[in-house]
C-alpha cells in the first residue's frame, strides 16, 4: 500500500477535531501497517511472574498470534535474572522451546545447539570447521523486557522506555498490595469480538455509552464525576462509587485521599489494561487476531477475595458482553459506504481523542 493512505490527522484540539477515518477498522493495508508500525514499536503485555517464579522455568509465548505471530520466550536463569529471548534457534530457525517448563539450559531439539538461560549460545556439534564461529548473532535476540509489579511486559522495537508508559501507574497505585495477588486461572476468560482491535479500544476508553449499555454498572458508579486523565502513553479513567458501593480508601497523603474511588481504569497504548478493584487487578490483553476478529483475555489477579462481586469490579462478564455487542454493531457500521468520520464530545471522549492522536502518529512514521 502506497504511504499517503494513512497518513491521516487527528486535531489536537478535540472541539474541532474529526474522528478517526473507518476504513482504520476496516481495511486490511490499515492492520498491517499498524503490525509494523504500531504493534512491534509499543510495549505489548507478556505473562505474570508465577511463569517464571523459580530459576530454571522457561516459558515459551507467542507475541500477539494474528498481527505479530512473534515466538518469544522468558527464561529465569541460576543468578535469578528473567530474560526475554527470541525463541528462534539461530541455526536454521526452528523453535527452541515447546512447553512450559525447568531446563539447565536451552537446546535445541532440531540438531542439539545449547544456549545458556540468557540466550548466549554455549554450543552445538558438528561445528569446528566452521569459521568466524560462534559470533554474537548465534546468540538468541533479546528482547526488551519491563516488570511493573507482578506483570511482565515486551517490546520488539521500542519507540519509548517502559518507564515512559508505567511511571504514571507507579506513582499512583505503588500503596496498593500488589505482592498478595493471587491469579484465579478458572476466573480468566478469553472473549472473541467480532471487529477490529481499535473499535474495542474506543469503547473502553469513555465512560460515556455506561448509562446507555450497562444497566448494572450505572448502578454503582457516579457518572458526573466520572474522571479521565490523559499520560503520554495511557489513560486513566477514575470511576467514582455511589454512597455505599465499594470503595478503595487511599492514604491520607495520597492524590485520591478523600475520593471514593471504584475502579480505576489505565489503558496503555496500545493493547493493555489494568483494571484495579478494590478486591484486585482484572488484566484486560487486546489481540488483534485480524483486521475484524479480536480476542479479549480477562486475566484476575485477587488480593481480597471477599470483595470479588462487589461494585464496578463486580459482573464483569456481563458487562463484557454488553460491550461486545455494540462493538459488533459499530463494526458493521465502520463499514457503510454512507459514514466516514464523527466528531468528540470534549467532556466524555478525551481519552478516545488521545487514543486517535497516538495512532496517527505512529502510523504516519
Ligand atoms: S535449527 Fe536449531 S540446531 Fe538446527
Ligand atoms: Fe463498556
Amino acid at each position: 500500500m502506497n504511504e499517503p493512505e494513512f497518513t491521516f490527522t487527528i486535531d489536537p484540539d478535540i472541539r474541532v477535531a474529526r474522528t478517526l477515518p473507518a476504513r482504520i477498522y476496516s481495511d486490511l493495508s490499515s492492520f498491517q501497517t499498524q503490525r509494523d508500525r504500531v504493534f512491534t514499536r509499543t510495549w505489548q503485555y507478556a505473562a505474570h511472574d508465577d511463569v517464571v517464579k523459580v530459576a530454571g522455568q522457561v516459558h515459551p509465548f507467542t507475541l500477539l498470534p494474528g498481527a505479530l505471530d512473534e515466538p518469544l520466550l522468558l527464561t529465569r536463569d541460576a543468578e535469578d535474572r528473567v530474560h526475554a529471548l527470541s525463541n528462534v534457534c539461530t541455526h536454521r530457525g526452528t523453535l527452541v522451546v515447546d512447553g512450559s517448563g525447568h531446563e539447565q539450559q536451552l537446546r535445541c531439539r532440531y540438531h542439539g545447539r545449547r544456549f545458556t538461560l540468557d540466550g548466549r549460545f554455549h554450543s552445538m556439534p558438528e561445528f569446528e570447521t566452521t569459521a568466524d564461529f560462534p559470533s554474537p548473532t548465534d546468540d538468541l535476540p533479546r528482547v526488551a523486557l519491563g516488570t511493573w509489579q507482578r506483570f511482565f511486559m515486551v517490546a520488539l522495537a521500542p519507540a519509548m522506555t517502559f518507564d515512559d508508559v508505567v511511571a504514571p501507574l507507579r506513582a499512583r497505585l505503588g500503596h496498593l498490595p500488589f505482592d498478595e495477588l493471587v491469579f484465579d486461572a478458572t476466573g480468566a476468560r478469553d472473549y472473541v469480538v467480532n471487529a477490529n482491535w481499535a473499535l474495542y479500544i474506543d469503547n473502553y476508553l469513555e465512560g460515556f455509552h455506561i448509562p446507555y449499555v450497562h444497566n448494572s454498572l450505572a448502578a454503582v458508579i457516579d457518572y458526573g464525576a466520572y474522571a479521565v486523565e490523559l499520560e503520554r502513553y495511557a489513560v486513566l479513567q477514575l470511576a467514582i462509587a455511589r454512597s455505599g458501593e465499594a470503595a478503595f480508601e487511599a492514604p491520607r497523603s495520597h492524590a485520591d485521599a478523600g475520593k471514593r474511588v471504584a475502579a480505576y481504569y489505565y489503558w496503555l497504548f496500545p493493547t493493555t489494561m489494568f483494571n484495579v478493584y478494590p478486591w484486585g487487578v482484572s488484566v484486560n490483553v487486546v489481540v488483534p487476531l485480524a483486521v475484524d476478529r479480536t480476542r479479549v483475555s480477562f486475566l484476575p489477579f485477587v488480593w481480597d477475595a471477599s470483595r470479588r462481586e462487589q461494585g464496578a469490579g463486580g459482573g464483569l462478564d456481563r458487562v463484557e458482553r454488553e460491550d461486545e455487542a455494540i462493538v459488533e454493531a459499530v463494526q458493521r457500521g465502520v463499514r457503510s459506504r454512507l459514514y466516514d468520520r464523527g466528531r468528540y464530545s470534549p467532556t466524555r471522549e478525551g481519552g478516545v481523542h488521545h487514543f486517535h492522536r497516538l495512532l496517527a502518529e505512529f502510523m504516519r512514521a
